[in-house]
């Protein structure tokens, strides 16, 4: 039976726009930014194909179960899940799952900012030629010179945040839709340039074995986890970005070829930067494991040593800029569009409020980089933190509560209503998700805790 009803925060035009919202979501920091370097600290190949191997048979039909319980709820996450779990006889406790996303995005915005003020500050350096003929050690101590200074991170967090809630503060459809359509593409096309730059950087072939010439060897139980928790965080999985998307989504369009387009985008992005990235780092003698600065570090280099460096800079991370600020407007959209619906005071009030909220959050990554560089717990830094117990617990475990409703709790008829597929593919997705995605998050989860060897002892294994 067709569940008809309406959100009201109003719907995307269509099949594309929602494509182009999600992937505007998807493809972000995580793609250009992280990929690169969780790929270089985690040894490169085999890390990049686990990574690949989660996005394909967790990550697609994750997302597809969150679109799918987004435009049957049609509500912010949390009342999304508790009118789904009314519906399915379940309890309606279920809407615990729809706070931990909207806590989840608030406190992944908190640090996203930052790392996107960055992306400013150096659109900045761009456009004023900082980067003409800089050496690699230029490049690492105006890298070191921006995050020492916590004034300068906290100006430029302050102005990402204002970017971003101005948009939110807009409803997604005006501003975002538009600029998306136009800017997602011509990121893909700079990107194409830079590897092809990358091709005669005389490291090339170094740079294509690291990154995909698998040695298992290499591969830790942190490293797995790191992996997975990022296959969920660069397709914006497992915290109700993507389920308020399919919120606004027109009830014909088709789930499955949707999600799947988003996901191979922001796939190809990040291989995509990847291939960019290190033969640059390995031309040049850079460390493909020397943490969060990679990007920023490397590719200035690039930039100061090519033809109409100034221009291709500049757009580079203007684009930059862009892909990031699409993907951080998702990560509020959830908790604003509960405030609405919760206390219906404006758009507007609502914006400013989260807006305030997460900005505060984000001065405690701000000082991660300079005045509490040495404050850290178990070897982390208040970002590192942040980020672990986002990407690495968060998503997944909101991921897995995703699946286990979209494939144990809901009864099938609701699910085959609304995913609309034929019944091979139905089959499919309702096998992965049932089993296999729940499967390897537990397996690695525990692995990494140390509960599986724990349990594998007992059993005499
Ligand atoms: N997917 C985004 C990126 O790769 C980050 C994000 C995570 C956005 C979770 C929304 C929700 O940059």
């Amino acid at each position: 039976m067709s569940v008809q009803r309406e959100s009201m925060h109003g719907m995307w035009s269509g099949r594309l726009a929602f494509i182009l919202a999600a992937t505007g979501s998807a493809v972000g920091l995580g793609n250009i930014w992280k990929f690169p370097y969780i790929a270089g600290e985690n040894g490169g190949g085999a890390f990049v194909l686990l990574y690949l191997f989660c996005i394909a048979l967790i990550g697609i039909p994750i997302m597809m179960s969150e679109v799918m319980l987004g435009r049957r709820g049609r509500q912010n996450p949390i009342n999304t899940m508790r009118t789904l779990a009314l519906e399915e006889n379940a309890r309606p406790s279920w809407h615990w799952l729809g706070w931990m996303g909207v806590i989840a995005g608030i406190l992944i915005l908190s640090y996203y900012s930052v790392i996107a003020g960055w992306a400013l500050s150096y659109f900045k350096d761009a456009v004023f030629g900082t980067f003409d003929g800089i050496s690699a050690e230029t490049a690492g101590s105006h890298f070191g010179g921006l995050v020492g200074s916590w004034w300068v991170l906290l100006l430029w967090h302050t102005l990402f945040m204002m970017m971003t809630m101005f948009v939110v503060s807009k409803g997604v459809r005006g501003g975002l839709e538009r600029a998306v359509t136009l800017l997602m593409p011509a990121l893909l096309v700079l990107l194409l340039i830079m590897v092809g730059y990358a091709m005669k950087s005389g490291a090339f072939a170094q740079g294509m074995s690291f990154l995909f010439d698998a040695d298992f060897s290499k591969l830790s139980p942190e490293s797995a986890l790191t992996a997975m928790g990022h296959a969920f965080f660069t397709l914006s999985l497992g915290m109700g970005a993507i389920m308020v998307y399919g919120s606004y989504l027109p009830e014909k369009v088709s789930i499955s070829k949707a999600v799947i387009s988003i996901a191979l985008a922001d796939t190809a992005v990040a291989l995509l930067a990847g291939m960019a990235i290190f033969p640059i780092v390995f031309a040049n003698g850079l460390e493909p494991g020397s943490g969060p600065g990679l990007i920023f570090t490397t590719l200035p280099i690039a930039f100061g040593q090519m033809p109409f460096g100034v221009i291709f800079a500049s757009l580079f991370f203007l684009l930059l800029i862009f892909a990031a600020w699409s993907s951080a407007i998702s990560l509020v959209e959830p908790a604003v569009a509960w405030l609405i619906e919760k206390t219906h005071i404006s758009r507007l009030r609502a914006s400013v409020l989260m807006g305030l909220l997460t900005w505060f959050i984000g001065i405690g990554t701000v000082f991660s980089f300079n005045i509490w560089a040495e404050a850290k717990v178990s070897g982390k830094t208040f970002f590192d933190w942040m980020d672990y117990l986002t990407a690495n617990v968060m998503l997944p475990f909101g991921g897995v509560l995703i699946a286990i409703f979209a494939a144990w709790v809901m009864r099938k008829e609701s699910s085959s209503d609304e995913l609309k597929m034929g019944a091979m593919g139905y089959s499919l997705w309702r096998f992965l998700t049932r089993y296999l995605a729940i499967i390897c998050v537990l397996i690695v989860m525990m692995k990494v805790t140390g509960l599986l060897d724990l349990v594998l002892a007992k059993a005499g294994l």
